[in-house]
């Protein structure tokens, strides 16, 4: 990775680079320059980069900016997933994948079928088949086949799960199934006819999967998130608060908006350090 242009992901000076913007779409409009710059999605005059690239993709309601502002910028003619390569961080088990409330379906609405990945390309994890674990050490190895993962785009739970990494998780577990905690599935609760009907499991890229990524980009936006982002930034390294683990990761971002950093302890050096940084 080392070859390709970076903006982003330069310095490792922080336990994790925190940037700030104005608000949501800043933060996807900045997620998406960066990681077309980085990941080298543009195309070029000369085509695009023959050198695949390998994405690690994530669902919920935050990274869907993002996935609107590379969808435009495909369809501007500006940048190319012909040469990607995806993984999924997780599926629910006991979903099928056309269902409407699965993972499958909601890569295939909000990204895939807008832009011009391979489909032979794009991995989620399989939960549609008898035997779940063997499922998922197969998608740990597919993983590592493809070369293992360049960028990792992350959202984060209320609890600071990453994936369905869900508290208590083993600081460098591996993709696995895992059970949702109560309050995962309450916040999920939304997207199914009731509580009763979210999923109890789920295969879940695991937090060593995730730490192995060459880059990670977590995404985080609304005062609701502010807690879990001052946890995950400032307080210690903990299976309580599966992301805090980042703090270990030698090239890790994280984007919010306003209200989500707005209960960083230490928010006014992080935006010096930022400013210096890009003075460099
Ligand atoms: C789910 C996903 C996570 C995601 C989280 C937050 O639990 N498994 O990957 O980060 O939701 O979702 P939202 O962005 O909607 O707050």
């Amino acid at each position: 990775m080392e070859s390709k242009p970076s903006s982003l992901f330069i310095f490792a000076e922080e336990p994790v680079r925190i940037v700030v913007c104005e608000s949501p779409e800043q933060v996807a409009k900045a997620a998406a320059q960066e990681s077309i710059e980085y990941l080298g999605l543009a195309c070029s005059g000369s085509g695009q980069k023959v050198e695949p690239i390998v994405l690690g993709l994530a669902t919920g309601s935050t990274p869907l900016g993002l996935y609107e502002q590379w969808i435009e910028r495909y369809r501007a003619g500006e940048i190319s997933f012909r040469n990607a390569v995806s993984f999924n961080l997780d599926e629910y088990c006991g979903v099928a994948p056309d269902d409407v409330r699965s993972y499958h379906y909601f890569m295939q609405e909000n990204l895939f079928k807008h832009v011009d990945f391979l489909p032979q390309n794009t991995h989620i994890p399989k939960t549609d088949c008898s035997d779940l674990p063997a499922s998922a050490e197969a998608y740990e190895i597919a993983i590592n086949q493809a070369g293992g993962i360049d960028l990792q785009i992350l959202g984060i739970g209320t609890e600071g799960h990453i994936g369905f990494n869900e508290l208590g998780s083993s600081l460098s577990s591996a993709t696995r199934v895992k059970t949702l905690t109560a309050k995962t599935r309450q916040d999920n609760a939304r997207f199914f006819e009731s509580l009763e009907h979210v999923p109890r499991m789920a295969i879940t890229m695991g937090l060593g999967t995730i730490m192995n990524a060459r880059a990670i980009l977590l995404l985080a936006t609304g005062l609701h998130k502010a807690q879990t982002i001052r946890d995950t930034v400032e307080g210690p390294v903990t299976a309580m608060v599966p992301a805090s683990i980042l703090q270990f990761h030698p090239n890790a971002t994280i984007l919010l908006d306003q209200a989500a950093a707005s209960k960083l302890a230490h928010l006014d050096y992080y935006l010096d350090s930022e400013r210096n940084q890009r003075s460099l």
